[in-house]
């Protein structure tokens, strides 16, 4: 069985972790679009390292090995928050991710936020079905592709995970 952690990321672990992206995941799957040539430019990576050291951001350990990161974007609405997450390729589909959620969770309410939200598409089965087991409330726009999802913590608390 697999332990998955979640470990603040300081200066000691952002170099770790972009070794991990960039081995195993795309810069779009990670962070927002940062324009130029297509894959790991200098300005990429230089632009992963404000991402992960401007909000509450976390590597996600499994095994011991660091294998992805997940990050609390401060929302608009008062207590919300953006959830981002990605893991490296080799460590996708093995409930790493559910288990990186649940931790989250944990994780945003001892910081006060009441309600997370997440973005995702149709074609993203992997977040869809890790967001729909967390409890998180799904809308999709049948015509763009797009979901919306909302979790609000307190029910989550309250109700148990995939209530
Ligand atoms: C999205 C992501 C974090 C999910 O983590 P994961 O560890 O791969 O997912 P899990 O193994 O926990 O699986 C979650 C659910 O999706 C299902 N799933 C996983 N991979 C799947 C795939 N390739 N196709 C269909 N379903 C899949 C699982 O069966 C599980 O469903 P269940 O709870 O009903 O059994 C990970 O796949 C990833 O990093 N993807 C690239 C970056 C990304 O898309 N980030 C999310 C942006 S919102």
């Amino acid at each position: 069985m697999s332990t998955v952690k979640l470990r603040p990321i300081d200066e000691e672990l952002l170099p770790r972790l972009l070794d991990v992206a960039v081995a195993g995941a795309d810069p779009e799957e990670v962070m927002p679009t940062v324009p130029g040539p297509s894959g790991w430019t200098p300005e990429r990576r230089t632009a992963f390292g404000d991402h992960y050291s401007s909000a509450p951001a976390y590597a996600i350990e499994a095994n011991e090995q660091i294998v992805g990161a997940t990050r609390l974007t401060p929302a608009e609405a008062p207590g919300a928050a953006e959830v981002g997450i990605w893991l490296a390729r080799p460590a996708r589909g093995k409930g790493h991710g559910t288990e990186a959620l649940h931790l989250l969770v944990e994780e945003a309410r001892s910081r006060g936020v009441t309600a997370l939200i997440a973005e995702t598409t149709t074609s993203n089965e992997a977040a869809v079905g890790a967001l729909r087991t967390l409890g998180a409330k799904l809308w999709e726009d049948p015509e763009s592709g797009a979901v919306h999802a909302t979790l609000r913590v307190g029910d989550w608390i309250e109700g148990g995970i995939g209530r």
